[in-house]
C-alpha cells in the first residue's frame, strides 16, 4: 500500500517534471533517471552530495557531468581514474545524458 503510493507519487513528480520540460524531448523520463542514480549513491552520497574524498555530483551543470561520464567511458580516461572508467562502460550515452541532467537538478 504505502510503496504503491510512493510509485505513484514518483511517476507525478515525472509528469510534473516532463511538463514542465519545455521542447526537448525525453528519451528517459525522470523517473527513470531516479532509478539509474541509485547506485552512484553509494559513492557519490545521496543525491549526489558526497562530503568525502568522491567529488559530489548534486548541482554541477548537465553538460560537464556527461562529459566526464562519456570521458571515463572513452578509451583513454583522465589520468588517475580508479573505477569510473568500469562503472561508465555500464551506461549508454542516453542513460548518461539522464544523469547528468538528474545530478544536476539536485541542489
Ligand atoms: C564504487 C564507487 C563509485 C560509484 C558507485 C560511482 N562512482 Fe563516480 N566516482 C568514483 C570515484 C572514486 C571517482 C573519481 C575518479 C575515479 O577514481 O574513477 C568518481 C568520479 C566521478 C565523476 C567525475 C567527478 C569529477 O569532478 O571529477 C563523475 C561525473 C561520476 N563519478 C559520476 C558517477 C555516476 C553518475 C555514478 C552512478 C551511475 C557514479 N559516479 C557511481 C566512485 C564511484
Amino acid at each position: 500500500m504505502t510503496s504503491r503510493l510512493k510509485t505513484l507519487g514518483l511517476f507525478s513528480a515525472a509528469a510534473l517534471l516532463l511538463a514542465s520540460g519545455g521542447a526537448h524531448a525525453q528519451a528517459l523520463s525522470a523517473a527513470d533517471a531516479a532509478v539509474l542514480a541509485g547506485p552512484c549513491a553509494n559513492c557519490h552520497g545521496t543525491d549526489g552530495k558526497s562530503n568525502g574524498k568522491i567529488p559530489p555530483l548534486a548541482g554541477r551543470p548537465a553538460a560537464t557531468l556527461a562529459a566526464m561520464m562519456k570521458a571515463f567511458k572513452g578509451e583513454t580516461p583522465p589520468p588517475g581514474t580508479t573505477i569510473m572508467n568500469r562503472l561508465s562502460k555500464g551506461y549508454t550515452d542516453e542513460q548518461i545524458e539522464a544523469l547528468a541532467k538528474h545530478f544536476a537538478e539536485k541542489k
